[in-house]
């Protein structure tokens, strides 16, 4: 089955065709990655994850292992993936496995007389997998933990990766706008949930990177409610949480709206979202950790008096995953480079009254952050 690619909501600043599949940054990649391997003294690395083997060598199928070592790529796939497989990858070769992944790579491992030290990934491998693998590659192989080398990679984004995020950005703000339309007492989260899903489609995404977030009145006290049958009603808060997949790549965004005209105590809660969030984002530019991001967001919410209300991180690292590094919470030391792309989303729940996320996805640049989300940000009545 051949997956295709789907097209992104308006012109891309250069053609697919010119980023995608070229072996340009792959290899650069390769060559990173090596250069990590030699500090851990392996002599090679068996990559588990789907999303570090899209990375690493182009392939998108839902079964495969790479190899990686010194001077080769070798990734593992069943038959279903020959023909995507042959149009994919670039800068490995590809074996269509017979007798199973696992028993086929670690035969593979065992053929290698150099690759005595192998790095692999403790937290992408269940037990059993890891099992028949080590079984097939024989006792002179020596298992040894990746240090999530792949994962470190990612977090820094090429030009071409930014460009596809702000694509991935662009759509699901487009939808957020479509659907305020459609929302109104009597409307259920779930079928906003449904439309949200079905417009992101139809405007080119391969599906939501998370299950989609609509939660309104107290509901929206819970930070990651599922949407249920529940009525839109007059006079509440509804808080909707969406992220696109696009080309591989995820956005994330949160808005929260009042349906009505909002009372005094939500325009004040509300601002102090927005002004915690406008403090998150003053933090970031290289040099400065995501910790700091964090707690300029936690300071300012403790300001409003509203510490106790913000129980979760103001962020998270965003890429091929919806959730990925860096870590964008208290006391985070990772150092913000230019082209880390990350969410900003502090947010306040006040149990049987209601929630106030406000979330965008942003890119560091040389001397601060650029948004990639940018729907409105004032709080809209509906
Ligand atoms: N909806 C998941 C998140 O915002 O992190
Ligand atoms: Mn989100
Ligand atoms: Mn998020």
């Amino acid at each position: 089955v051949k997956q295709t690619r789907e097209k992104g909501p308006r012109k891309r600043p250069f053609s697919i065709s010119s980023l995608d599949p070229s072996s340009a940054p792959r290899k650069l990649r390769l060559a990173r990655l090596r250069a990590k391997l030699a500090d851990q003294r392996a002599d090679a690395i068996f990559v588990s994850s789907l999303h570090n083997v899209s990375y690493l060598c182009g392939f998108t199928g839902s079964a495969a292992a790479l190899v990686v070592d010194e001077a080769s790529a070798t990734l593992f796939t069943d038959s279903r993936y020959t023909f995507q497989a042959a149009e994919e990858v670039r800068g490995a070769r590809v074996r269509i496995t017979k007798k199973g992944l696992l028993a086929e790579a670690g035969a593979y491992l065992r053929s290698r007389r150099a690759i005595r030290r192998i790095a692999y990934s403790e937290a992408q491998l269940a037990v059993a997998q890891h099992h028949a693998l080590r079984k097939a590659a024989g006792a002179g192989v020596r298992w040894v933990d990746d240090g999530n080398a792949v994962e470190f990679l990612r977090i820094v984004k090429d030009v071409g990766e930014i460009a596809i995020m702000a694509d991935a950005a662009t759509l699901i703000d487009s939808v957020v706008r479509a659907v305020y339309k459609q929302i109104k007492p009597g409307i259920s989260e779930l079928d906003i949930a449904a439309e949200i899903d079905y417009q992101m489609r139809r405007k080119g995404a391969a599906g939501p990177s998370f299950e989609t977030i609509v939660a309104s009145g107290e509901r929206s006290a819970w930070p990651h409610a599922r949407p249920t049958n529940r009525r839109l009603g007059k006079n509440e808060l509804v808080l909707l949480d969406q992220g696109a997949i696009l080309r591989g790549y995820c956005s994330d965004i949160t808005r929260t709206v009042f349906l009505g005209e909002s009372p005094q105590r939500v325009r004040r809660l509300y601002h102090a979202v927005w002004e915690a969030q406008q403090a998150a984002k003053g933090a970031i530019r290289p040099g400065a950790t995501a910790g700091d991001v964090d707690q300029a967001a936690r300071r300012a919410l403790e300001r409003a008096k509203l510490g106790p209300y913000f129980m979760h991180s103001t962020g998270h690292g965003l890429g091929l995953e919806v959730h990925e590094g860096p870590r964008v919470g208290k006391g985070s030391t990772a150092v913000l480079q230019e082209g880390m792309v990350i969410t900003v989303e502090p947010g306040i729940y006040l149990e049987g009254f209601g929630g106030i996320r406000i979330e965008d996805d942003v890119v560091v640049t040389r001397n601060g952050y650029r948004d990639l989300t940018t729907a409105p940000r004032e709080l809209l009545e509906l």
